[in-house]
């Protein structure tokens, strides 16, 4: 059983991965549930913290893991993804992580190899593990989803995390607020999920709320002239000044890398109100949940 986005996924399905990976949550502990298992990570794109959970999370559950680079790989002399693919495929892995520049490569994939795979980042499209660690530091900080107001700030039009984030906050009853400047926010993005509005004000989108969870400007996927940096700070920067404007236990969040000073001040990025490092420490709870699903002994 593949991975490959939340739009998909089902409430309850979300439900069991965030109830199990509070039992791997702050814990050292090597398991060897995924015991003579082999994951393969397959990163077509750069990542750091990503790639490192994947690796550490899987190691935690008892699996062997080999990690590739586009760069370091054989596609970079001319071999077609599908015949990378097929070469991993024939080394047996019991699944596949993957993060790739295209949106819906993952998912071509998957109709391809009988290998599950995980979708590590597609894109613009989704990634599928980062809204589920999201929601799990969200619930370590607040009692449910429903009724919460999510404002997500930054270039929500090149972000397959602001993507994941609006399908699952919008299944359990959040209301999301995404903001940017106009070319980094399309207009049919409302239309992504039910309870998802818009605007171009920061000052509007923090307004009462429960999470600020702030994007990085990706500048490796805007083809046309960026916004200058010194005015995308002045107008969509988090500063501390923001965040009287929120609830008082707001909380804030980044899925990094974080740029300091670009889209969130260092102030705000170190108070006590951030939990970007709960993120990271998540990310490898979250993980071992999802490759216990998808590689554990009852799917074999
Ligand atoms: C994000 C990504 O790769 O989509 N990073 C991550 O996985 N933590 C966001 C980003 O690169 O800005």
């Amino acid at each position: 059983m593949s991975l490959l986005g939340i739009e998909d996924l089902g409430r309850p399905e979300i439900e069991a991965i965030l109830t199990r990976a509070k039992d791997f949550q702050a814990s050292t502990v090597k398991y060897d549930t995924l015991k003579n298992r082999l994951l393969v990570n397959l990163f077509f794109e750069n990542s750091t913290r990503t790639r490192a959970s994947f690796e550490i999370a899987a190691k935690r559950l008892g699996a062997d893991t080999i990690s590739i680079t586009a760069s370091a790989s054989s596609t970079s002399k001319g071999e077609s993804l599908v015949d990378t693919l097929n070469t991993l495929g024939a080394m047996r892995p019991h699944a596949i992580v993957m993060r790739h520049a295209a949106s819906g490569a993952p998912h071509f994939l998957a109709r391809y190899l009988p290998t599950p795979i995980i979708n590590a980042g597609d894109g613009t499209h989704e990634h599928p593990t980062q809204a589920l660690l999201d929601a799990r530091t969200i619930l370590d900080n607040r009692p449910s989803l429903e009724g919460l107001r999510v404002a997500i700030i930054g270039d929500i039009a090149h972000s397959r995390v602001a993507r994941s984030n609006v399908h699952l906050l919008s299944k359990f009853g959040a209301h999301v607020v995404l903001c940017g400047p106009a070319t980094l926010l399309p207009e049919q993005l409302a239309q992504l999920a039910p309870n998802v509005t818009l605007t171009y004000n920061i000052r509007e989108a923090i307004q009462d709320a429960d999470v600020i969870m702030m994007l990085r400007v990706q500048l490796e996927r805007q083809h046309e002239t960026p916004f200058p940096p010194g005015d995308y700070f002045k107008f969509y920067g988090l500063r501390l000044e923001h965040l009287p404007h929120a609830k008082p236990n707001v909380i804030v969040m980044h899925p990094g890398p974080i740029n300091r000073g670009r889209e969130i001040s260092s102030e705000v990025a170190d108070s006590n109100r951030s939990v970007i490092l709960n993120q990271v420490e998540n990310g490898i709870a979250v993980r071992m949940a999802v490759l216990e699903r998808v590689m554990g002994a009852s799917q074999q």
